[in-house]
């Protein structure tokens, strides 16, 4: 393996007494991207802002390549972490062309000018802008602007590129084809990137890894696929999409529903159990005169939900259910079209391979 370009090690950050940031443990390879993913206040911009060097942990060893910049032997000022930063406002000098823009951290020595040029050029082209050198930052699009501000931020090489949130202030259509391109020139520079965000969405198209945060600690962290589907609470599930949760009581090894009975072992009897369900994982059927599908092993008892309404979202539908049996509120996605009347009797199924256990939260 890859020895690591940053490793974070119990980085800790209190304000006013409080742990704003606890005990936060992570490395990042060359080319690898990272996202620090979490709601609003959790901590991410703070962990940043520190592996910056522009904020001091009050506890914690951060090292690059190896080299502690801060720890117990020592606090490299920011300027000499060799660390490039991109922000949401981030700001062009609007006084200097895009190709003094970018040529902006490469220094002025004379012998460096044509390997500074080639540089700028190379980046221009990377980020489609060949030719926009000689334009200046009013003359660009957002989108436009962005890229060279990427192309800014990465001129000087640095081994680590820290963003927060750089792509919040553009509109949906520019943003996935700006993260796409970000994405390839930042594999190609061989960059180890830390990405801030609060969107699950972005955090999944753009991360190897998704470090997932709340309340100033690491909760979860792994590849975006093993984080959607192996979450390890409620919360950490409802992160990603909306959830259907089902309330037991577990005796023995089982817990009985208006879905029949779920493994859920491991747990004292009458603990309050949530079984949660992805929306996309709920099977819909047809209502036979009263009557629903046989009972299966991989589907368990099927339940009879009435829609309480129905909506087209685009690619898929969204239904929204109350459970005949006890009025448990149930969301279901169907691919297309499916617009059922409101007061429609259905039977819902649960995949047992799709659902999560967990001990109700109090
Ligand atoms: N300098 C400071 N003084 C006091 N409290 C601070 C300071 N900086 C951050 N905080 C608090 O620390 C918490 C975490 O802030 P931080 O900016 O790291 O959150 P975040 O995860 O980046 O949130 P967001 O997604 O909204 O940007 C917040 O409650 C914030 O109010
Ligand atoms: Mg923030």
């Amino acid at each position: 393996m890859t020895a690591p370009r940053l490793t974070v090690d119990h980085l800790t950050r209190s304000f006013g007494g409080r742990d704003v940031v606890k005990d936060v443990c992570f490395s990042i390879a060359p080319g690898q991207v990272s996202c620090l993913l979490g709601p609003s206040g959790c901590g991410k911009s703070t962990t940043l802002r520190m592996i910056a060097g522009v904020d001091r942990p009050d506890q914690g060893r951060i090292r690059i390549d190896g080299t502690e910049v801060f720890g117990p032997s020592g606090d490299s000022p920011p300027e000499s972490r060799g660390i490039g930063l991109m922000f949401q406002d981030f700001a062009l000098f609007p006084h200097l062309s895009v190709f003094d823009n970018i040529a902006f951290g490469l220094g002025s020595d004379r012998s460096g000018r044509k390997r500074r040029e080639q540089r700028v050029h190379d980046l221009l082209d990377r980020i489609n802008l060949g030719g926009f050198g000689g334009k200046f930052p009013h003359q660009l699009s957002g989108g436009e602007q962005q890229r060279v501000a990427l192309a800014r931020a990465l001129a000087p090489r640095p081994r680590i590129m820290l963003m927060d949130e750089p792509f919040s202030g553009l509109d949906n259509r520019l943003r996935d084809g700006i993260r796409d391109t970000t994405l390839d020139v930042l594999k190609e520079e061989g960059a180890a990137v830390l990405l801030v965000t609060h969107e699950p969405e972005e955090a999944m198209r753009m991360a190897d890894e998704i470090l997932l945060m709340r309340a100033g600690q690491i909760v979860q962290r792994g590849a975006p696929y093993n984080i959607y589907n192996a979450p390890i609470d409620a919360e950490a599930a409802a992160f990603f999409s909306d959830i259907n949760v089902i309330k037991g009581v577990s005796v023995g090894a089982l817990t009985q529903t208006a879905f029949g009975s779920f493994l859920t072992p491991g747990h004292p009897d009458q603990t309050q159990i949530d079984i949660v369900i992805r929306p996309q994982h709920l099977r819909i059927d047809f209502d036979r005169a009263g009557r629903g599908p046989n009972p299966t092993l991989g589907d368990g008892t099927a339940a009879r939900g009435i829609v309480q309404r129905s909506r087209f979202l685009g690619h898929e539908s969204l239904v929204d259910f109350r459970l005949e049996a006890d009025g448990t509120p149930l969301f279901a996605t169907v691919p297309g079209v499916f617009l059922p009347k409101a007061g429609t009797a259905l039977w819902l199924m649960i995949r047992r391979d799709r659902c999560y256990v967990f001990p109700a939260k109090t």
